[in-house]
């Protein structure tokens, strides 16, 4: 009987499946919704030590739907971090742990680039009992203003630093969540990793401007006739998504054995999560997926992975973990191998046996003769 349990970073999850950052994990009673319901892990909603900075608009989502008008594909927000007050947050920390003492609760969090501001909001999450932090390096939108966010995750050196402070706090362990709004996802990546962080996670959003009115001419989401580019997620970032995790599992691998990895982009099945975890990801994190679906979509996503791993007679997942990244290679080893591939099977085709005198021919005589003996 296959398992979904796993252990990560010391983290003891009763699946893989994490509630990512964002409107699923925003207060308390959704936190709780989501350990009824039987999610592995929640991370909070993103939190600052000041949230009388974060002022939110609305709209603030646009859609991207399928032909078929009904379907949703991708999905832009230009949300900020949380706009509740720390103080809040902590109490709300506090009970949630009180309430679910034996679940995985991570703090997400993003502060200027000022080491007394990571260490205080670092110090004061741990002391409330979180399990974990997550440290928000990639929301393209907004924060980016204040040099915060996607600004610290695409500079690898001023990433090296902050996770340093932060590590410096930390007595628990410490994800860095990683933007895909870069040409080379590793070079951030193994900033972070240098600077001692427990795992990684990605993707966040994808900056993008979901659409245009051709009426109005407005790009959508439409704030009194304005907008500015957004995150984009859900169905339609997996491929993105996938190739990034990718990236990273490889980089682990290599440089950082024994690192972890949190995959996030357009999950919305246990088929999906597979892929992920084929890919090197321990954990699979789900944002757009829940304000779909509903946080009740663990329950057939825990049954469809099951269902992968009974079929493929995987008891655990990490007997499946990143057993895909051994089937990429180059452009120019495809190549090869093709070209190895069609001369092994002309070389097949003309060493067949002759069935008649008139078959024998001059170029392949050898060969031909070859086939008629026994062995
Ligand atoms: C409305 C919305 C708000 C989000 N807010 C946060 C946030 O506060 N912090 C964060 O790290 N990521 C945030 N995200 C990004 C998600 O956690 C996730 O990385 C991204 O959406 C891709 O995963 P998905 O396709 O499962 O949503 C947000 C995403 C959405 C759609």
């Amino acid at each position: 009987m296959p398992t979904l349990a796993t252990t990560v970073d010391g983290l003891k999850l009763p699946n893989p499946f994490v509630i990512g950052s964002g409107p699923p994990g925003t207060n308390l009673n959704v936190i709780t919704r989501a350990f009824q319901e039987g999610w592995g892990a929640v991370i909070a909603k993103t939190i600052s030590l000041d949230s009388s900075k974060v002022v939110n608009v609305t709209p603030r989502y646009a859609k991207l739907m399928a032909a078929d008008g009904k379907e949703v594909i991708g999905w832009e927000n230009i949300e900020l971090i949380s706009d509740r007050p720390f103080k809040i947050w902590l109490e709300e920390f506090k009970k949630c742990k009180d309430q679910f003492p034996d679940r995985i609760l991570i703090a997400s969090i993003m502060e200027e680039f000022r080491k007394d501001a990571w260490v205080e909001i670092v110090e004061r999450c741990q002391d409330v009992g979180v399990d974990a932090f997550e440290c928000n390096f990639s929301c393209p939108h907004g924060l980016p203003e204040r040099k915060m966010g996607a600004a610290m995750g695409e500079n690898p050196d001023i990433l090296k630093e902050v996770v340093g402070w932060v590590m410096g706090a930390a007595k628990k362990p410490v994800w860095a969540k990683m933007t895909p709004n870069v040409t080379h996802i590793e070079d951030p990546s193994r900033a972070a990793l240098r600077a001692g962080a427990s795992g990684l996670a990605a993707i966040n959003t994808i900056r993008s401007v979901c659409s245009v009115n051709l009426d109005t001419f407005r790009p959508e989401p439409n704030v009194e006739g304005y907008t500015t580019p957004g995150g984009y997620s859900s169905k339609a970032v997996r491929p993105i998504a996938l190739r990034m995790v990718m990236e990273i599992a490889q980089l682990i691998r290599k440089e950082f054995p024994g690192r972890s990895l949190s995959a996030i982009g357009g999950v919305e099945s246990g088929n999906d999560a597979a892929q992920f975890i084929l890919l090197g990801g321990d954990t699979v994190q789900v944002c757009t997926g829940v304000m779909k679906f509903g946080y009740e979509m663990v329950k057939p996503m825990c049954d469809e992975l099951l269902a992968f791993m009974a079929k493929h007679k995987f008891e655990t997942l990490a007997d499946f973990k990143g057993k895909s990244l051994d089937y990429f290679t180059t452009h120019a080893d495809l190549v090869r191998r093709q070209t190895e591939r069609k001369a092994a099977q002309k070389a097949a085709a003309t060493a067949k046996v002759v069935k008649s005198d008139g078959e024998w021919s001059g170029d392949d005589f050898v060969k031909q003769s070859q086939a008629l003996a026994s062995r």
